[in-house]
C-alpha cells in the first residue's frame, strides 16, 4: 500500500516527482506522479521531497531535505508562483522569467525603496538586496567593508546584463545627491552605448553579449556615486566578419543604417539596404522580432551624448563603422600566377574606404592587402598574396578595425567617468560569459572556461576555503567538506612551470614553423596522464579538459592564428600613415611592431619595449584574469546566480534537467550543503554569555553576573571567558555536539541558535509576567485598601447619619412627650 511520502526518481538526468508505494530494509519502490511509472531503488537512495509553503522556502539553507532535486522543486515552486529571486544563504539564485510583464513590478520605485538601508532578508529576496548589501559594506570600513564585488554568472541568456543593469540603478538611486545626479546617468549611458557595439543577436540571447565586463563604480566619501571605471575582456572579434546562420552582426551596424538618414548614409557611401552588406546579410538574419533598429540607434546616440562625446568624436565613430562595412565589400581577383589584386568593380569601394580611412593613397592599401613585404638580411622583398590570404588580409584588418574602435570606446568611456581623485570605495560588477559547451569547441571557448574556472576557485575560496580558514583559526574540529578544488584544472591550462595548455601555445606562436598539429601533440604528449586531461581517440587535432562543469572536448584548428591575432604590419604601417588623427589613435605605433615582425624600412620608427597588442590573446587574457582575480580577492564578495529555466527562452517553462545542470555548475548545492552541515552561525564568547546568561541555573546566575558584565570588555580571547562560556554552554545545551568552542567564539550548528532565541524569549517571557504579577497585585492591594478605607468612611458616615436621625426623631419625640406631660400637669 503506498505510504503517500513524496520523492524524486532520476530518469535520463531529469528529476521526476514520485510516491513512495512500498519499502523494505533494503529497497524502495516509487510511483512518478504523471505517467505512473515504477521504479525501485536502493533504500539509502531515496531522495525525499519537502512539504514546501505555497510560495516555496525563500532561502533554501533552510529546506529540510537538502540534494538536488529538493533545491529545483523550490525554484520550480517559486517560479510559478512568479518569484524570480531565492536565496541560498547570501547567494542570490535569479530564475530568469523571460517576461518582462511578470518581473516589471518587481522594480518599481516603491519596491526599490522597501530595501534601503535594510539587512539581506528582511525583505523578499532581490538583488536589490545584494546591491544593498555591498552598498551598506563600502561605508563600513572598520567592520571590514571597503571595496566589494558582485559576480554575476549563468549560461548566456541566463539574464547576467539584465541583473547587472537592474543593480546599476539601484545603486545609482540610492546614491543620488538630489534629483540630477549627472555622474549616475553618464555611468548608466555605458550600458547602452557597449551593448549596441558589444552585443549581438546569437542563437541563445537576441541581445548576447559578446564580451565580459567589469565594472567599477566608484563611490565618494559621502558615498554618493562619484564614476566608474569600465574593464573588457575579450570581445569576439571573429563576429564581425562571420555570424552562424540566423544570428548577426553587432547590433550597432543594423542601427546605423537603420538610424542615418539617406544623406548621411550616402556622404559615408553605405546606401545599400542592410542585406547587400556581405558582413550583414550572410547570415541570413538582419531583424530582431520587436528591436526597432533605427529607435536603438538613438538610444546609441542619446548614450554618446551622455557619456560626453564631442560631435567630432561621434562622426568619426560612424565614419570608422562604416568603413568595415565597406572593407569587408573589398573583392579580389587573381592573375595566372595566383597573385591578387582588387577587383576592378571594387575599385570604387576602395577609394571609399580609402577616403573614410583617411589614406592619401589608396594604392598603399590595396598593396598593403595583396602583398607582403619580408625583410631579407640586407634586403626588402615584396611578395604577392593569393586569393585567399588576400581576403584574410582584408578579414584580419576589418576585424581589427572594430576591435580598436570598441577598445577606444570603452577608453572613451572611462577618460569621462574615471573619478580616483573622489572615490573613497567601489562597487566592482562582474558580467562576463558563462561556460560554454559546444559540439565544435575553439580556442574561445577555452579562454571562457578558463575565465570560469578561475571564477569558481573565488566561489570555492569564498564559500569552502574561508570557512574552513575560520575553523582553524579557530580550533574547531570539523570533518573537511568535499568539494571540487579545481586549481589542478588551473594548473593545466594557466600554470607556466607545468607548461600549461596556453603556455604551449604561446610557445608554439612564437615558433615561425608552428603548426597546429604540432602544438596538439605538445599538449598531448606533456599532459598526458594528467587527472584532469584525456585524449580523444577518434580526433587526432584535440584534446579533452575536465571542467569543473563538465568534459570540454577542444579542437585546436585555428589556435595559432587566434591566439597570435596580429595585424601584419604592412596593414599597421598603412594605418599609422593616416591623415586622420583618429584612425592613427586606433592604430598606435607599438601595434606596428608586432611580434617577430621585421624593421620597416624608410617608414616610420617603430616603438621597442612589450605593449599589450604585442602580447597574444591568451597571454593578455591570463594577466588581464590575474589583474581581475587580485582585485575581487581584495574585495568583499557578492554572488547572483542566474538561471535559464529553458533553451528556448520562453516564459513559464522551467525545465528541470536543463536548470539542474545550471545549479551544479554554479556549485549551489554545495554551499548549501556547507552552510547546513557545519556551523552556520557563531558569536563572540563575551556576546554568548551577555545574552543567554538568563538561562542558566539562579545560582549560576548569581555568582557569575559580574564577571559576565565585565567580560565585555575583555579581550576576544580571553581564557577565563572561554572557561566561564564553556560552563554556562554545557548548562544551557544538553546536546554537546551542536556547539564547538573556538578561540574567541562559539560556533552553532545550524537551528541551535534559532533554538536559543526561543528559550531566551520565554525566559524573558516568564520574567515579564512575573514582574506584571508583582505590579498588578500591589496595584490592586492598593485599591482593595483604598476600597475598604472608603468603605469604612462610608459606612461610619452612614451609621452617623442613622443614629443622628433616630436621636433626632427620639429627640423630638421626647420633647413632644415632655410637652404634652407638662401641658396635662399645668
Ligand atoms: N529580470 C528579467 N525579467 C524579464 N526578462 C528578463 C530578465 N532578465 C533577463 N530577461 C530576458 O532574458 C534575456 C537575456 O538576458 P541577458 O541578455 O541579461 O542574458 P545574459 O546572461 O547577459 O546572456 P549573454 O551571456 O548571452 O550575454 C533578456 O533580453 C530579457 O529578454
Ligand atoms: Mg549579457
Amino acid at each position: 500500500m503506498s505510504d503517500q511520502t513524496l520523492a524524486y526518481v532520476e530518469k535520463d538526468g531529469t528529476w521526476l516527482d514520485a510516491r513512495v508505494t512500498s519499502r523494505d530494509a533494503e529497497n524502495v519502490t516509487l510511483e512518478t506522479l504523471e505517467g505512473q511509472h515504477s521504479f525501485t531503488i536502493p533504500a539509502d537512495q531515496l531522495l525525499l521531497a519537502n512539504a514546501l509553503p505555497e510560495d516555496g522556502v525563500e532561502d533554501m539553507t533552510r529546506l529540510n531535505y537538502l540534494h538536488e532535486p529538493a533545491l529545483l522543486s523550490n525554484l520550480r515552486q517559486r517560479f510559478a508562483r512568479d518569484h524570480v529571486y531565492t536565496y541560498t544563504g547570501k547567494i542570490c539564485i535569479a530564475v530568469n522569467p523571460f517576461n518582462w510583464q511578470v518581473s516589471k513590478p518587481l522594480y518599481e520605485e516603491h519596491v526599490l525603496l522597501k530595501y534601503l538601508g535594510r539587512e539581506m532578508g528582511e525583505q523578499p529576496p532581490h538583488i536589490y538586496a545584494v546591491a544593498e548589501d555591498a552598498y551598506q559594506k563600502i561605508n563600513s570600513h572598520a567592520s571590514g567593508g571597503g571595496n566589494q564585488s558582485i559576480l554575476v554568472s549563468g549560461e548566456s541568456g541566463a539574464g547576467k546584463t539584465e541583473s547587472v543593469k537592474i543593480m546599476m540603478q539601484y545603486l545609482a538611486t540610492v546614491s543620488k545627491s538630489g534629483d540630477q545626479n549627472k555622474v549616475a546617468q553618464q555611468v548608466l549611458a555605458t550600458n547602452p552605448l557597449l551593448e549596441a557595439f558589444g552585443n549581438a543577436r546569437t542563437s541563445r540571447n537576441n541581445n548576447s553579449s559578446r564580451f565580459g565586463k567589469f565594472i567599477e563604480l566608484q563611490f565618494d566619501s559621502a558615498y554618493k556615486m562619484a564614476g566608474a571605471r569600465v574593464h573588457i575582456y575579450l570581445l569576439e572579434k571573429s563576429r564581425v566578419v562571420a555570424q552562424s546562420e540566423g544570428e548577426r552582426n553587432y547590433h550597432v551596424f543594423y542601427q546605423l543604417l537603420a538610424g542615418l538618414s539617406a544623406d548621411e548614409r550616402a556622404q559615408l557611401h553605405v546606401p545599400l539596404p542592410v542585406a547587400e552588406y556581405r558582413l550583414l546579410g550572410q547570415s541570413g538574419c538582419v531583424a530582431i522580432e520587436g528591436v526597432d533598429d533605427a529607435r536603438e540607434f538613438r538610444r546609441t546616440r542619446d548614450a554618446m551624448e551622455a557619456i560626453g562625446m564631442s560631435a567630432l568624436e561621434q562622426l568619426e565613430t560612424t565614419r570608422a563603422l562604416a568603413s568595415v562595412l565597406l572593407l569587408a565589400q573589398l573583392a579580389f581577383e587573381q592573375n595566372a600566377e595566383e597573385q591578387a589584386s582588387v577587383a576592378a568593380a571594387a575599385a570604387d569601394t576602395l577609394q571609399q574606404v580609402a577616403s573614410l580611412l583617411g589614406l592619401e593613397q589608396a594604392e598603399d592599401l590595396s598593396n598593403a592587402l595583396t602583398t607582403r613585404r619580408l625583410v631579407t638580411r640586407d634586403d626588402v622583398v615584396t611578395v604577392p598574396l593569393n586569393l585567399e590570404q588576400s581576403s584574410d588580409s582584408r578579414d584580419a584588418l576589418t576585424k581589427s578595425l572594430y576591435g580598436k574602435l570598441f577598445t577606444w570606446l570603452v577608453q572613451r568611456c572611462n577618460e569621462k567617468l574615471v573619478d580616483d581623485s573622489a572615490a573613497a570605495a567601489f562597487v566592482g560588477v562582474l558580467d562576463i560569459f558563462g561556460f560554454e559547451h559546444f559540439p565544435i569547441n575553439s580556442f574561445e571557448q577555452l579562454c571562457i572556461n578558463y575565465a570560469n574556472e578561475r571564477l569558481q576557485q573565488q566561489f570555492n575560496w569564498d564559500v569552502f576555503k574561508s570557512e574552513q580558514a575560520e575553523y582553524e583559526a579557530e580550533g574547531i574540529e570539523w570533518k573537511y567538506i568535499q568539494f571540487i578544488d579545481n586549481q589542478d584544472t588551473l594548473d593545466l591550462i594557466d600554470r607556466k612551470e607545468h607548461m600549461g595548455v596556453l603556455h604551449l601555445l604561446d610557445e608554439e606562436c612564437a615558433i615561425q614553423k608552428g603548426s597546429d598539429e604540432k602544438f596538439v601533440q605538445k599538449v598531448r604528449d606533456r599532459h598526458k596522464g594528467h587527472a584532469q586531461f584525456e585524449v580523444p581517440k577518434r580526433d587526432q587535432m584535440t584534446f579533452t579538459i575536465a571542467h569543473y562543469a563538465g568534459r570540454v572536448t577542444y579542437t585546436v584548428i585555428g589556435f595559432r592564428e587566434k591566439n597570435k591575432d596580429t595585424l601584419h604590419q604592412d596593414l599597421s604601417a598603412v594605418m599609422q600613415d593616416s591623415q586622420s588623427a583618429f584612425v592613427r589613435e586606433l592604430f598606435p605605433m607599438a601595434d606596428a611592431a608586432a611580434l617577430g615582425s621585421p624593421p620597416q624600412k624608410g617608414g616610420p620608427r617603430k616603438h621597442k619595449g612589450k605593449s599589450a597588442d604585442k602580447m597574444t590573446v591568451g597571454a593578455q587574457f591570463m594577466t588581464q584574469l590575474g589583474v581581475l582575480m587580485r582585485t575581487i580577492n581584495s574585495t568583499g564578495v557578492h554572488y547572483v546566480r542566474c538561471i535559464k529555466p529553458n533553451t528556448k527562452n520562453v516564459p513559464a517553462v522551467f525545465d528541470m534537467s536543463h536548470s539542474a545542470h545550471q545549479l551544479r555548475c554554479a556549485g549551489v548545492l554545495e554551499a548549501v550543503r556547507i552552510s547546513r552541515m557545519a556551523y552556520p552561525n557563531r558569536m563572540p564568547h563575551a556576546a554568548f554569555l551577555s545574552r543567554y546568561i538568563l538561562l542558566t541555573t539562579p545560582a549560576w546566575r548569581e555568582a557569575h553576573s559580574a564577571a559576565v558584565g565585565a567580560a565585555r570588555g575583555a579581550a576576544a580571547a580571553d581564557e577565563a571567558v572561554k572557561a566561564m562560556c564553556a560552563e554556562a554552554l554545557a548548562q544551557i545545551v544538553t546536546e554537546h555536539e551542536r556547539y564547538q568552542l573556538g578561540r574567541t567564539k562559539v560556533f552553532f550548528k545550524a537551528f541551535l541558535l534559532e533554538n536559543l532565541e526561543q528559550r531566551r524569549a520565554a525566559a524573558l517571557g516568564v520574567y515579564a509576567i512575573m514582574l506584571q504579577k508583582n505590579a498588578l497585585a500591589l496595584l490592586h492591594r492598593r485599591r482593595f485598601w483604598m476600597q475598604r478605607q472608603a468603605a469604612i468612611r462610608l459606612q461610619a458616615a452612614t451609621r452617623r447619619r442613622i443614629a443622628r436621625r433616630a436621636f433626632c426623631a427620639t429627640k423630638a419625640a421626647a420633647i413632644k412627650a415632655q410637652a404634652i406631660f407638662r401641658g396635662e400637669r399645668a
